[in-house]
């Protein structure tokens, strides 16, 4: 199934399709280079397991499974969050497995110089670059996006007394983002002036891109637009689309779109995507999310 609205911003001609698939065969039948993909801003289901029928109709039934539900606070009820902790050797194996074919399948399909932000987690951000290094692309950095979450911190189960000053992982503040790049044909300014792409856009002209980048979760308005769990705000990610085109021109994709708020900030930038959603119930929720996100003010 495709929802496609086509819009036309005050300068660029910005256009969207946020369709109904699996990525992996969406990638597998994409035309190759120059009809194809710029850029791809993505938050994989890193740890797999998470986004499975199985664990999903867990966390819809509200119990079980890999999915952890915080306790509300101040009233306000926090979104779960899956728990890689207890991810197995069979997990971490299907998650290479999962990046491998990924990278092979991307390749492809992207125009040399093209950019991949991929998120990841402290835990499984090894399984997810190796893979793609291996697969044929260079890793260009990483960047850290600030953010607290509820993860780690915790004094060793059942024994909180006994080891009161022990903490078993550290408290997690932050989550990497890989950064990886298409190789080049020639030189990076040939292949900026060839294909358009190759480099990042500089946030103003005497500032580079940094790959710090502070972020608090989604909340308040934007977070009611989507209930999504995985929900990243448009704050951080309109920064991560932009960047992603050094001249603004191009294709953004997001393989694993969840409710399309990659989309939605491309749109913001006036910047044309493409959001893949595999769940039935994220793409119909992505559908009337996506213009509401797109339509919040800037940050
Ligand atoms: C971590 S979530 C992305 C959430 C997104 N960042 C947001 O802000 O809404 C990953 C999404 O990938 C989807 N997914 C998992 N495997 C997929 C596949 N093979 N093809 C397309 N989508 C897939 C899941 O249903 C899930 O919604």
């Amino acid at each position: 199934m495709r929802a496609q609205i086509g819009g036309t911003g005050a300068e660029t001609a910005t256009r969207y399709d946020f369709i109904r698939t699996d990525a992996f065969e969406w990638l597998a039948s994409a035309p190759p280079p120059p009809a194809s993909i710029h850029a791809v801003v993505t938050d994989p289901p890193y740890g797999l397991v998470e986004y499975t029928d199985a664990e999903q109709k867990k966390l819809r039934n509200g119990r079980g499974g890999v999915w952890r539900f915080p306790p509300s606070l101040d009233g306000h009820r926090r979104s779960p969050v899956p728990r890689f902790a207890t991810l197995g050797n069979g997990d971490r194996e299907r998650m290479r497995a999962f990046f491998s074919r990924f990278a092979r399948l991307l390749l492809p399909v992207l125009v040399p110089g093209a950019h991949a932000f991929v998120a990841t987690n402290p835990l499984v951000s090894h399984l997810v670059c190796g893979p793609m290094t291996e697969g044929g692309f260079e890793k260009r950095g990483e960047l850290i996006r600030v953010v607290h979450t509820l993860r780690g911190g915790d004094r060793p189960k059942n024994a909180h007394r006994e080891f009161a000053g022990v903490t078993v992982m550290p408290k997690s503040c932050f989550e990497p983002w890989g950064i990886f790049r298409k190789p080049c044909e020639g030189r990076v300014q040939d292949n900026l002036r060839k294909w358009r792409t190759g480099g990042l856009r500089r946030a103003s002209p005497g500032a580079p891109f940094k790959d710090m980048v502070f972020s608090s979760p989604a909340r308040g308005r934007e977070r009611g637009m989507s209930s999504h769990p995985s929900l990243k705000p448009q704050a951080f990610l309109r920064q991560l689309v932009r960047a992603s085109l050094p001249f603004g021109e191009g294709t953004i994709l997001d393989p694993f779109a969840g409710s399309g708020s990659t989309i939605a900030a491309a749109l913001a930038e006036s910047l044309s995507g493409i959001g893949l959603e595999r769940d039935e119930a994220y793409f119909a929720e992505g559908r009337k999310a996506i213009p509401l996100l797109a339509g919040l003010p800037g940050a």
